[in-house]
C-alpha cells in the first residue's frame, strides 16, 4: 500500500508501516500545487497529514486515493464533505495527544501567572527586577472555566485539580461521572465568563466555534482574568482581545494556534496579538511532544493496518 506522509511523523510508526509492507514516502514541506503532485505520482492510496491542508483539488489529484488520516484530533483542515463524495475515509486519532495539550495549557496558565517569560527576557537583558515579578496571584484557590469538557478538558481539569483550582466547565453535553470525579461543576458558558480567574477553551474549530469568544464575552470577564487557547484559530477573535487587554479590561492571554497559521514549510508570521505584553504564544506546539507523537504514530499505524487486512478504517469521522 502506498502511503504518503505529507507532515513530520514519528520514526517508530514509519518503520512500523514499512514492516507491514506499506511503500512510504515522507516529505513533511508538502503542501498546495506539490502536495497535489506528490498524491498523484506516488499513487497514494493513504495520505497522513497534521496541519497541511487538504482541500478536493488534493483529495482528487490521483486516481487511487482512499484514506486520509489525521494524525492528530482536529480535522478541520480536511474538506471531509469531499472526501464523502469521493469515498475516501477521513480518519484521526482522538486523546492521543490530550495530555500533552493540557500539559501546555497548565504551562501557559503558571506562566501567565508568574509572569516567566517576562522574567526570562529581563534577566537575559542584565536587568534584575524582582520587585516587578513579585505581583503572581498563584493558582491555589482560583476558578479555572474549562470550555468544552472532552478529553483535553479532562485533563486539563485533572491536573489543575491537583493545584487546587476550583474547577468549573460548560458543554453541550452533561459530564455526570466527571463531575463526581473531578468535583468539577457544570455552569452556563456565561458564568464561565464572568467568574472565571483562568479561562480554557477546548472545542473543535470551524464555523460553528468561530469567534465564540470576542468583544462581547471579553466584557464579561474579570479584568484580572487569562485566557488560554490551546484549540484552534478563530475560537477567540484575536482583534478584540488584543483590545481588551491593551485596554486592561482582560488581564493577558496565553496562545498556541491562530486563524492563519503557516504550513509547516513557512515561517514567516506576523498575527498582531502575539507583539501585545501580557500575551504569551506558543507555534501550534499543544500536540508536540514525544510521548503524545508516539501516540498518535501508533494510532495512525494501527489505522492504516485495519485498512490494509480489509477492515473499516476505525475513528472515520466522514462515514
Ligand atoms: C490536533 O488537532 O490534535 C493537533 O492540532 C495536532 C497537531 O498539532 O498536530
Amino acid at each position: 500500500m502506498n502511503v504518503l506522509i505529507a507532515d513530520k511523523f514519528d520514526n517508530a510508526g514509519v518503520e512500523q508501516l514499512k514492516a507491514m509492507g506499506c511503500k512510504v514516502t515522507l516529505n513533511a514541506d508538502l503542501s498546495g500545487d506539490s502536495l497535489r503532485e506528490a498524491v498523484k505520482a506516488n499513487e497514494a492510496r493513504v495520505l497522513v497529514v497534521r496541519s497541511t491542508r487538504v482541500p478536493d483539488d488534493v483529495l482528487g489529484a490521483g486516481a487511487s486515493l482512499e484514506l486520509v488520516v489525521r494524525a492528530g484530533a482536529g480535522t478541520d483542515t480536511i474538506d471531509k464533505s469531499a472526501a464523502k463524495e469521493r469515498n475516501i475515509r477521513v480518519c484521526n486519532c482522538p486523546g492521543k495527544n490530550s495530555v500533552a495539550v493540557a500539559e501546555l495549557t497548565m504551562g501557559l496558565m503558571l506562566s501567565l501567572d508568574r509572569r516567566i517569560v517576562d522574567n526570562a527576557v529581563d534577566l537575559r537583558n542584565g536587568v534584575w527586577n524582582k520587585k516587578e515579578y513579585a505581583k503572581a496571584r498563584g493558582l491555589k484557590g482560583t476558578t479555572l472555566g474549562i470550555v468544552g469538557l472532552g478529553r483535553i478538558g479532562y485533563e486539563l481539569a485533572k491536573r489543575a485539580k491537583s493545584f487546587d483550582m476550583d474547577l468549573i466547565y460548560c458543554d453541550v453535553v452533561d459530564q455526570n461521572a466527571l463531575e463526581q470525579e473531578l468535583g468539577i461543576k457544570k455552569v452556563p458558558f456565561e458564568q464561565i465568563l464572568t467568574d472565571s480567574d483562568f479561562i480554557s477553551v477546548h472545542v473543535p474549530g470551524g464555523e460553528g466555534t468561530k469567534h465564540l469568544i470576542g468583544a462581547d464575552e471579553l466584557a464579561k470577564m474579570k479584568s484580572s482574568a487569562f485566557i488560554i487557547n490551546c484549540a484552534r484559530g478563530g475560537v477567540i477573535d484575536h482583534e478584540a482581545l488584543a483590545s481588551a487587554i491593551k485596554a486592561g479590561r482582560v488581564g493577558g492571554a496565553g496562545l498556541d494556534v491562530y486563524e492563519n497559521e503557516p504550513g509547516s514549510a513557512d515561517t514567516a508570521f506576523n498575527d498582531p496579538i502575539v507583539q501585545c505584553s501580557r500575551v504569551y504564544g506558543t507555534h501550534h506546539i499543544g500536540a508536540s511532544t514525544q510521548e503524545a507523537q508516539s501516540a498518535v504514530g501508533e494510532e495512525v499505524v494501527r489505522i492504516i493496518g485495519e485498512k490494509m487486512k480489509g477492515n473499516e478504517p476505525p475513528n472515520c469521522v466522514n462515514a
